[in-house]
């Protein structure tokens, strides 16, 4: 004889967790959009801006770009979109219209995102109070304008999919390789690119020079063995190096908006991944 009581409860309980997995955990969703910095580029930089209502400007040597509202705004965000129209967004990097998003959008590096968490972090967009804020349009260089171009240099860098793991290598590695290329995009910018804004493979995470005259450092042993793991790990929280300096501004903002708010097991997995990136030489030229 099966008891009433805990027979339902146990029916609700599957109930909802099958409901959770069809829509999504918004909760989890929130942890994802931090571990992917998504609020940086869709959030204005001055006080009291609205949270993902867009507005903050991108500088590239295409051209500003402007991170659009993704508040469920109807009009002004992304308030008429299906999770489809998210997921095509983030894998294929393509409109509900079908047009191209510009690489600026860093889609290269969401399209490694599983499909489940795609999935909640669409939960948790859904969740964001609707802000009326219209999206600017970006100022390209003439050339950069079309978006049709960007058919071309998907066809030549992007391969969408999600991250396949590395069965050579133990569980905490590739959970950092999941957070460093699926959802922190490290490689956007600590990895050199040629004169197509691609980056290069055989220079990953090999450092690169931003504008304004920063540079993203060597991520790979060559460099990073001249740390502990506690020092690497409170680099990453505190934005300070062992030496009581502080990060520049770019880096304090990744600290701040992602690699902080990581749980201990992920900045662990994260940091065993550094540790075990081929080392190359040199440093940003
Ligand atoms: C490095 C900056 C950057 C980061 C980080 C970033 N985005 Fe964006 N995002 C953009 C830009 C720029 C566009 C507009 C691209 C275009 O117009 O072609 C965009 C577009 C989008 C769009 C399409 C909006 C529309 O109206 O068509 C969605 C959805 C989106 N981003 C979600 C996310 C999510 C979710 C994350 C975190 C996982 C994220 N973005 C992180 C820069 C960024
Ligand atoms: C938006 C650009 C950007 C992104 C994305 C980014 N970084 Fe950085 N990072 C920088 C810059 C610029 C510096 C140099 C800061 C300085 O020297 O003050 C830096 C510095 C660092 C340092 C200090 C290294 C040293 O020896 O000085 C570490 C460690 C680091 N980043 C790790 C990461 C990891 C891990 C990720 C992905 C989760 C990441 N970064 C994503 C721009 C970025």
């Amino acid at each position: 004889m099966i008891a009433k009581g805990p027979a339902l409860a146990g029916f609700f309980f599957l109930l909802g967790a099958g409901l959770a997995a069809a829509q999504g955990d918004a909760k989890r969703g929130e942890y994802l959009a931090a571990a992917g910095g998504c609020i940086g580029c869709h959030t204005e930089t001055r006080q009291g801006a609205t949270p993902y209502a867009g507005g903050r400007a991108l500088k590239t040597p295409f051209g500003t770009f402007y991170g659009p509202n993704i508040t469920p705004d109807l009009q002004a965000g992304i308030g008429r979109w299906l999770l489809a129209d998210f997921t095509r967004a983030l894998r294929e990097g393509r409109r509900p219209d079908g047009a191209h998003y510009f690489p600026a959008f860093p889609y290269p590096s969401f399209t490694r995102a599983s499909d489940a968490d795609l999935r909640d972090l669409w939960a948790y967009l859904r969740t964001l109070k609707p802000s009326a804020q219209p999206s600017r349009p970006h100022e390209l260089g003439f050339f950069f304008r079309w978006r049709f171009l960007v058919a071309l240099w998907k066809w030549l860098f992007f391969t969408p999919g999600p991250l396949q793991p590395d069965p050579g290598k133990s569980a905490l590695v590739n959970r950092g390789a999941y957070l460093a290329q699926a959802l922190g995009h490290c490689g956007e910018c600590h990895t050199p690119r040629n004169w197509l804004g691609a980056p290069k493979k055989n220079r990953y995470l090999a450092g690169a020079k931003l504008d304004e005259g920063t540079a993203a450092p060597n991520l790979t042993p060559t460099r990073l063995k001249r740390y502990g793991d506690g020092e690497l790990k409170d680099i990453l929280t505190s934005g300070l190096f062992p030496d009581g300096d502080v990060l520049g501004d770019t880096m304090s903002e990744v600290v701040r908006n992602t690699t902080s708010k990581l749980t201990p097991p992920d900045l662990d997995a994260l940091i065993a991944y550094l540790r075990n990136l081929p080392p190359l030489p040199g440093e940003p030229k």
